[in-house]
């Protein structure tokens, strides 16, 4: 499949997804200008997923795993997990996946499994955070991305994207602007991870020297 294949070196990725896999794109894009890691697998939990169409044009195998068809969260999750490691996958993006993994399948992948929020963790965990985030009136807000934790939300914080909050703003307009910043941050979060140019020491991401990854500021920030 080109150069991907040929290079030893390359972190093999997997994306989780749901629906419109925006960021499953901004990932694929990645690859190609980063050069350490590989999408080698899109697992989606819903077939009319559109990411799934993404991911095919791009060569990038798929497989749809439908958790209503499971008795649980934990069967659902280890036949991805066996699905995982059929691909030889060595670390796990969750682009817009709405399941709640269990601390089983967390744990299972304790470090090796990243998330994109759309606020400035720790602030507005959960879900609407651009309503809330309006409603607190900060000036600024973004996304996050992060190791996964069983705690929801939670977790080594990689790479903040940060937008600043316009007046005027609706939950649609600021919205639109984090999703940008959202593109931006995934790619170099996966990008620092996989060339070990950012490190997990007790607990915290440690960015090599000399490098400026890490925050991604909106233009209009700046
Ligand atoms: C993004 O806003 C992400 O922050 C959140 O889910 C959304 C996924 O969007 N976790 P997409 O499917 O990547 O377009």
């Amino acid at each position: 499949m080109g150069k991907a294949d040929v290079n030893p070196v390359q972190t093999r990725v997997a994306v989780l997804i749901s629906g419109r896999g925006s960021n499953l794109k901004a990932l694929i894009a990645g690859q190609q200008s980063g050069g350490s890691y590989q999408i080698a697998l899109v697992v989606s939990n819903r077939s009319q997923a559109r990411g799934l169409t993404i991911a095919s044009e791009a060569g990038v195998p798929t497989r749809v795993i439908d958790h209503t068809l499971f008795d649980g969260r934990e069967p659902f999750e280890r036949v991805i997990d066996q699905a995982l490691n059929e691909a030889n996958v060595e670390l796990v993006c969750l682009g817009g996946f709405m399941r709640v993994l269990t601390p089983w399948f967390v744990k299972r992948w304790q470090d090796r499994l990243l998330n994109i929020h759309p606020s400035l963790l720790p602030a507005f965990r959960g879900l609407d955070t651009h309503a809330r985030a309006l409603n607190a009136g900060v000036r600024v807000h973004g996304c996050t991305v992060h190791f996964v934790r069983p705690e929801l939300d939670n977790g080594p914080i990689v790479v903040q994207g940060v937008v600043p909050v316009i007046e005027g703003d609706t939950e649609q307009s600021l919205a639109a602007r984090v999703l940008e910043t959202e593109h931006r941050a995934y790619p170099e979060a996966l990008e620092l991870i996989t060339s070990g140019r950012a490190r997990l020491i007790d607990g915290r991401i440690v960015v090599e020297e000399g490098w400026a990854g890490g925050t991604i500021w909106n233009e209009l920030a700046g």
